[in-house]
């Protein structure tokens, strides 16, 4: 049986103070091993393997960035952006109820995986703080019913808007953009716009940055060369979050620890295996699925984080050297235990094309117990005078277990409890672990050329000038299908 990932004893951060110090966070892949498994599972010789392809990966990746090519990794030492965020946050937070980030993909999937994993606690900065925070909402889609319902739930006067897009040229954010601009203008009047908006954008570049310019508009930037989804730690992540009182110390604190962390052996690396075992299940084992799946419902949103993280950074057409790849690992969510009622018997028994990374907590912040009634029905009688959270965990180790006796590869992560601390230091890994599988698959991890073909037919349908030749093309190719549209 391979040898399991160790951690050591980490500094508790601030903010979540247990008397102790913890792990932030620890990687199980007993699962993966051929004695867990049998025949699909790792062997030593494949351990070795996969050992040499990550030493060399994390010697690229290095290299990479001790020439300033991965600047994403220094965001968490970074002492500027938080401390601007802080004030932004001590300047507004009495005047307004809600902030809304405007933004799309990596500019809004962080901010909203770290909010809903904190705010079931107050997620203020600590217990001694009771003052009220304003709410975070984040308007991530265009849906007219969804977002007309944000509008109509919130008060103009008392909201302050977070524009958040990199490149200032995406239609979603933009358009969002454009309906709040109007309102605020319609409903405060031209000179209170500036109370209410922050724009966040390329330091340079875009017409984001040209309406900042020309408006004398509040604005921070989006580190150049950091691409949306490793921007979590940037001002895109960090300024909403201290809006709503997010201690973006421990948060950053926990991601420090993990980029330190990085540096290690690579069997004690919980980045390096993580991104090694799943490179090896999928280019070996043929597991092109990675169902990421939580059990805990706070961390719902970081999965939905993680699938935009791993799809958009290793699903990709070509490698490095410009030959064909087509290659990479679909992440998919579930949550326990909701999905086992749901997606588990295809996981148990369906073809065998999938691994599964359960995310755990050792201790949730709240308990229910179970109480002991209907002491008299054996079928009920066991559950009484465990709690919810102890539940929760069984079925998650149960579910690992039964997979595992099936022969169905899975790992575990988890987490002593969610925390900002906890929480920094698992998005720092997950993002360097996607780094790494870029160098395992010999791909880019940090561009995402699929996603235009469809913006450019939309910019050509929506009457964008310079792309005629797109709705002409989009008109073609439905002339070609359209007798396959059952009226
Ligand atoms: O991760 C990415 O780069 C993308 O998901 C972008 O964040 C997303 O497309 C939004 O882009 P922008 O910030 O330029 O509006």
């Amino acid at each position: 049986m391979a040898e399991k990932s160790s951690t050591k004893s980490l500094t508790t951060p601030e903010g979540e103070k247990n008397g102790a110090q913890a792990d932030l966070l620890t990687l199980d892949y007993n699962n993966l091993t051929h004695g867990a498994i049998g025949d699909e599972g790792l062997t030593e010789a494949e351990l070795n393997t996969m050992k040499k392809a990550l030493t060399s990966a994390y010697k690229q990746f290095e290299a990479a960035r001790t020439k300033g090519l991965l600047p994403f990794t220094e965001l968490p030492s970074n002492t500027l952006i938080p401390k601007m965020c802080r004030k932004l946050a001590d300047n507004y937070r009495q005047k307004i109820e809600a902030v809304v980030v405007l933004g799309i993909g990596g500019s809004a999937l962080g901010a909203n995986a770290v909010y809903s994993a904190l705010r079931s606690t107050n997620h203020s900065a600590s217990k001694a703080d009771k003052r009220q925070w304003p709410r975070l909402l984040i308007a991530d889609n265009i849906d007219p019913e969804g977002f007309g319902a944000l509008l109509d739930g919130i008060d103009p006067s008392k909201t302050f808007f977070n524009v958040i897009s990199k490149s200032g040229a995406t239609a979603e954010t933009m358009s969002q953009f454009m309906v709040i601009h109007d309102k605020l203008q319609r409903t405060l009047g031209r000179t209170s716009i500036k109370d209410h908006l922050l724009i966040t954008t390329d330091p340079q570049n875009g017409v984001l940055r040209k309406i900042v310019n020309a408006n004398d508009y509040l604005s921070m930037e989006v580190p150049p060369g950091v691409g949306g989804r490793f921007t979590v730690f940037s001002s895109v992540g960090l300024a909403p979050l201290a809006m709503v009182g997010v201690s973006v110390y421990d948060l950053l604190a926990g991601a420090k620890k993990a980029q330190e962390d990085f540096s290690k052996p690579v069997l004690a690396n919980k980045a390096l295996m993580f991104a090694g075992l799943n490179w090896l299940f999928t280019t070996l084992k043929n597991k092109g699925t990675l169902v990421m799946m939580p059990y805990a419902e706070a961390l719902s949103k970081v999965a939905d984080w993680f699938l935009q993280l791993w799809n958009e950074s290793l699903g990709k057409a070509l490698h490095l050297d410009g030959s064909p790849a087509g290659t990479g690992q679909t992440a998919v969510k579930a949550v326990g235990v909701t999905d086992q009622h749901s997606q588990l018997q295809m996981y148990m028994e369906g073809p065998r094309d999938k691994s599964i990374c359960f995310l755990g907590v050792e201790k949730f912040r709240g308990e229910v117990a179970i109480p002991k009634v209907f002491k008299d029905y054996e079928e009920l009688s066991y559950l009484g005078g465990h709690s919810l959270g102890e539940l929760l965990n069984f079925e998650r180790q149960g579910t690992a277990r039964a997979l595992a006796e099936n022969g169905r590869p899975n790992m575990t992560l988890t987490m002593p409890k969610v925390g900002a601390g906890t929480l920094g230091y698992l998005l720092q890994t997950l993002m360097l672990a996607t780094v790494i599988s870029g160098t395992l698959y010999e791909v880019n991890p940090l561009d995402q050329p699929g996603v235009e073909l469809g913006k450019k037919f939309t910019y050509g349908l929506m009457g964008r000038s310079g792309f005629s030749d797109m709705s002409e093309r989009y008109r073609k190719g439905l002339s070609n299908k359209s007798r396959y549209i059952i009226l």
